[in-house]
């Protein structure tokens, strides 16, 4: 196998479960070492823990670390134990939170919940990876977006205003750390197989509504997102800085 990410360092938050998971999973298959940077170690939907599979299955270094996304020292501290395996070189905001919600019951401390997991936690990781990429003159920043940062949805609005800065605070990335060598882009997956989709409790019927939605009449698996992140993540994607890859099976352009 073409190994995208060999000498690479990349830290996942989030990576304990669904589709973080699969990204660390993938990195090490690809010759990156992998931190896994999660609040949780044991997968959401069961299982061994990431860094355990990829000790295990693999022969790449990895780590967790127990990361809060919203806790500054947090993240410093994943990318110290990156640091503790190379250079940082790949930093994938992937941790986040869904909420169903309807909107004139939403409190400002829900509001601010979801709000400090899904983007103040990506733009102070964003700040604690790029300082210390810029150090070393390169990386990659992949933002894990939705959708929902695309087109609205009344049932969710919260997460759509988060997903929604996530895309922006892309642009806003790719623009400031260009010049110093580090690119910054946003994967939009849509409806992924996850715990997290249980957690939108569409039930069997509006599943198989939304399955036949989509162009590519199937839900995500992880993997597809994965696959997405590593060509981000590695060179392969060397010129392209300040994109939204949407992984979607079609369904948000064809509404
Ligand atoms: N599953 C989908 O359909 C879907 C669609 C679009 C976008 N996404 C996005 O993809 C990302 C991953 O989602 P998933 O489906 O794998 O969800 P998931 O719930 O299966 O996994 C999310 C992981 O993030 C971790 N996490 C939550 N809060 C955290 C915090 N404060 N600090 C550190 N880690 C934290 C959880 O412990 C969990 O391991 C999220 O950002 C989500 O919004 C998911």
């Amino acid at each position: 196998m073409r190994e995208l990410l060999a000498n690479s360092v990349a830290v996942v938050t989030g990576g304990a479960s669904g589709i973080g998971r699969a990204i660390a999973r993938t990195f090490a298959d690809h010759g990156g070492d992998v931190v896994v940077a999660d609040v949780r170690e044991q997968p959401r939907e069961g299982g061994t823990p990431t860094h355990e599979l990829i000790a295990d299955e693999t022969d790449r270094q990895t780590a967790f670390v127990e990361c809060d996304v919203t806790d500054t020292d947090d993240l410093d501290a994943a990318v110290e134990m990156a640091e503790e395996l190379g250079n940082l070189d790949v930093w994938v905001n992937n941790a986040g939170i869904f909420r169903n919600e309807e909107f004139f019951e939403v409190t400002p401390d829900e509001y601010d919940r979801l709000m400090n997991v899904n983007v103040k936690g990506a733009y102070f990781g964003a700040q604690s990876a790029a300082a210390e990429m810029i150090a070393h003159g390169e990386g990659s920043i992949v933002n894990v977006s939705s959708v929902a940062g695309l087109v609205g949805n009344g049932g969710y609005v919260t997460y759509c205003v988060s997903k929604g800065a996530l895309r922006l605070l892309t642009y806003a990335l790719a623009h400031r750390l260009g010049p110093e060598g580090i690119r910054v882009n946003a994967i939009h997956p849509g409806g992924v197989e996850t715990a997290m989709l249980d957690d939108a409790e569409m039930g069997e019927q509006g599943r198989e509504a939304f399955e036949q939605s989509i162009p590519s009449r199937r839900l995500g698996e992880p993997n597809d997102i994965a696959d997405a992140a590593l060509f981000l993540a590695s060179d392969l994607s060397s010129y392209v800085n300040g994109e939204s890859l949407v992984v979607d099976g079609g369904y948000t352009y064809t509404r």
